[in-house]
């Protein structure tokens, strides 16, 4: 470690080689680092004289599909398009080490890039939805549409019903199971990251509350300071690669376990 690094705290790295449940929440700033820009940065280009709040709304869809669809679109050929960086990857050996030893892993992520999914995390609830699946707003049928490009702005579902994508506007709740199934893990779990979260957004920042209602070993990873830094045991300044750091001081170098 150089004077510059983040001193990555012997405590959490000796919890994280004995805890039976490990509990990660992620937010924008987990993919910060393979080029995505957040949900409000995304408002470039073309897209520069909307406002987002204006476009995630069924509102938006029911008045225009053909615009709301086209900027999913937009966002989900920018997200096919970017790779997991070494936070995302730091993750997937995590709960490798965990499971291997017999413990139970769980990453609650708002993010909708299916990254984690794609750099190998096994199991991953989406708080947010996903922008790879579009669901028929006729007959509900979901499709993974992966990076196939769209026909037709809505893409239409085989019963000829428009497709949405299947994401968490405002206004729409959470999906109850995920959402209920991160609390109690978050509450009963014995070490607790929120990573690359402005901790503002709720319902997802709840977990963060039940975290450290439940009086786990807390962890915050992130660059500048949230309204969760000054509550959870330990404040991380950082990006979200220090996760490997982290993951090879407990468990020694990258392995194929
Ligand atoms: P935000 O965009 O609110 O916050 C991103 C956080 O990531 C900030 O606190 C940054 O400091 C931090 N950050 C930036 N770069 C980082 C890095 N390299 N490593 C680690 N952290 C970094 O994102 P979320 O908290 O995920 O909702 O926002 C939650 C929700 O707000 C989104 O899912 C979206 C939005 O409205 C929906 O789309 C429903």
């Amino acid at each position: 470690m150089n004077d510059r690094e983040p001193d990555i705290k012997w405590p959490i790295v000796e919890r994280l080689r004995a805890a039976n449940h490990v509990v990660v929440l992620s937010g924008a700033g987990t993919s910060a680092e393979s080029g995505i820009p957040t949900f409000r940065d995304a408002m470039t280009g073309l897209w520069a004289k909307f406002d987002p709040m204006q476009l995630a709304t069924p509102e938006a869809f029911a008045a225009d599909p053909e615009l709301v669809t086209r900027w999913y679109d937009w966002r989900r050929e920018k997200c096919w398009s970017c790779q997991p960086n070494a936070g995302h990857v730091a993750l997937v050996e995590m709960e490798k080490h965990v499971l291997a030893r017999g413990g139970k892993f769980t990453l609650v992520t708002q993010n909708v890039d299916r990254l984690h999914q794609r750099a190998g995390s096994q199991r991953v609830l989406e708080l947010h939805g996903t922008l790879f699946e579009w669901r028929c707003v006729s007959c509900s049928k979901s499709q993974d549409v992966g990076g196939e490009p769209f026909a037709s702005y809505p893409p239409l579902c085989d019963c000829g019903g428009a497709r949405r994508p299947g994401v968490v506007w405002f206004g729409e709740s959470l999906p109850m199971v995920q959402l209920s199934q991160g609390r109690n893990e978050a509450g009963s779990c014995d070490l607790f990251f929120t990573v690359g979260t402005s901790a503002v957004v709720y319902p997802a920042a709840g977990l963060i509350d039940a975290a450290i209602a439940g009086k786990p070993m807390t962890v915050e990873v992130n660059p500048d300071a949230t309204p969760a830094s000054s509550r959870v045991d330990h404040a991380l300044r950082a990006s979200a690669s220090v996760l490997q750091r982290l993951v090879d001081a407990a468990f020694g170098e990258p392995s194929d376990a």
